[in-house]
C-alpha cells in the first residue's frame, strides 16, 4: 500500500515538472481590460520578475526583462535574462503593440529566433515607477483550454511594497482566470547567490595550457566518471561519464561516447578523437544531428 502511494506521488511529481505552465478550461477572454493610454516611453527600462506563474519559458532564477523603444519608436526591443544551472541565459525579441494602436497596452511578444510564434503580453496595471502586472493568455488549439502566464514586475529586486501588493491583488480578484491561479505565483529569487553565474572568457584560447608531455593514449582508454565540471550548456544532466575505446576500423583513432542522465533517460553523444602534434592534446569531432562539433581536448 505505502509503495503504491510512493509511486503515485512520484508520478505526480513528474507531471508537475514536465508541464508546469498553467492550463485552464475555456478559451482566452479578450475583454480583460488593460492600462488605458499606455505610455510605452515610461515603461522602458529594466524590470525584475518578482513573482510569476510557472512558465515553460522560465526554469531559472534572477529573471529580468529590459525594454527599449526601437529607433522608429513603434515597438519595444526586449532582452530577457535568467540564470539557470550557473549559466546566464539571455534571450532577445520584440514587443509589437497589437493592432498598431498608439497607447495600446496589448503587445505581441516574439522571442528570437524570428518566425517563432508571438505570445500576447498585456499590461493590466502599472505605475511605471514601482510595479507592473502583466498577463498572457493563449488558446490551446484543438482543445477548449488556454495556457496563462502572469508576472508581477518590480523596478527593484526586493518584495513589492504592501500597498502595491494590495493594488495588484485587487486587479487579480477582478479577473477570473488569474484569481483561480492567485496562489500559484512563484517568488523569483534575486539574491546574489541566485544571480551569480559563470562567465564566458574573452579572447582566444590560452596557449600556456599544455597537455601531458608523455601522454599514453592506450592507458587513457576505458570509462571515466565526471567528478566536477565548469557549467556548460550541453551538460545539464547527472551521472556524466565518458567511455574511450580504440577504433576497430581506424588505427590511432579513439571512439568517444559521452553520456548523461536527464529525466531518467541516458542520453549519449558519440565522437572520434585523434592525436594532434601537441602531446596530450586530442582533436575530437562529435556528431550532433546533421552537424559536427569540433573541440580540442
Ligand atoms: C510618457 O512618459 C514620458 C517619460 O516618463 C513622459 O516624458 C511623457 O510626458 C509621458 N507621456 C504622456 C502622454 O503622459
Ligand atoms: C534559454 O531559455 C530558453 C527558454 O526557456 C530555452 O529554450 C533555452 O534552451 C535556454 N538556453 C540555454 C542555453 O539554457
Ligand atoms: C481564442 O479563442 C477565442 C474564441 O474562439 C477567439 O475569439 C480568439 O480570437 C482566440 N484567440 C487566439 C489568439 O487564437
Ligand atoms: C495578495 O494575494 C496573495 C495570494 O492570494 C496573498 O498571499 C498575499 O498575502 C496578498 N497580499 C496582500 C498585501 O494582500
Ligand atoms: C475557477 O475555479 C472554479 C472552482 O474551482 C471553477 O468553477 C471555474 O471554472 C474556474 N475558472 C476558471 C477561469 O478557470
Ligand atoms: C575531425 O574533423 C576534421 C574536420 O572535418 C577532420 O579534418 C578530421 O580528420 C576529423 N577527425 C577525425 C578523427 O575524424
Amino acid at each position: 500500500m505505502s509503495q503504491l502511494l510512493i509511486v503515485i506521488f512520484s508520478l505526480l511529481g513528474l507531471i508537475n515538472t514536465v508541464s508546469n505552465a498553467i492550463i485552464q478550461e475555456g478559451v482566452c477572454d479578450y475583454k480583460i481590460s488593460v492600462v488605458p493610454q499606455f505610455n510605452v516611453t515610461a515603461y522602458q527600462g529594466v524590470w525584475y520578475d518578482i513573482e510569476s506563474l510557472p512558465s515553460e519559458f522560465q526554469d531559472g532564477a534572477c529573471n529580468t526583462a529590459t525594454y527599449n523603444l526601437n529607433s522608429a519608436g513603434t515597438a519595444l526591443n526586449l532582452q530577457n535574462t535568467q540564470i539557470s544551472n550557473g549559466i546566464l541565459n539571455f534571450t532577445t525579441g520584440t514587443a509589437q503593440p497589437q493592432v498598431g494602436a498608439a497607447g495600446s497596452a496589448k503587445f505581441d511578444v516574439t522571442i528570437e529566433p524570428p518566425g517563432s510564434t508571438p505570445v500576447p503580453y498585456w499590461v493590466l496595471d502599472t505605475d511605471y515607477e514601482t510595479f507592473a502586472l502583466v498577463y498572457s493568455c493563449r488558446n490551446n488549439t484543438g482543445t477548449n483550454t488556454r495556457t496563462i502566464n502572469s508576472w508581477k514586475l518590480g523596478r527593484k529586486k526586493g518584495p513589492l511594497p504592501n500597498d502595491i501588493n494590495i493594488r495588484i491583488n485587487d486587479s487579480i480578484e477582478g479577473i477570473e482566470s488569474l484569481k483561480n491561479a492567485s496562489n500559484q505565483f512563484i517568488t523569483r529569487d534575486h539574491s546574489e547567490e541566485a544571480c551569480s553565474y559563470f562567465v564566458d572568457f574573452d579572447g582566444p584560447c590560452p596557449t600556456t595550457v599544455t597537455g601531458v608531455a608523455d601522454f599514453d593514449v592506450n592507458k587513457f582508454l576505458g570509462t571515466w566518471y565526471e567528478v566536477a565540471r565548469y557549467p556548460q550548456t550541453a551538460q545539464t544532466g547527472q551521472c556524466n561519464r565518458a567511455v574511450y575505446t580504440a577504433s576497430a576500423t581506424t588505427p590511432g583513432v579513439v571512439d568517444v561516447e559521452n553520456s548523461q542522465v536527464t529525466d531518467e533517460t541516458r542520453l549519449t553523444i558519440s565522437g572520434v578523437a585523434s592525436a594532434t602534434e601537441q602531446p596530450g592534446v586530442l582533436a575530437v569531432n562529435f556528431t550532433i544531428g546533421d552537424g559536427k562539433l569540433f573541440n580540442l581536448y
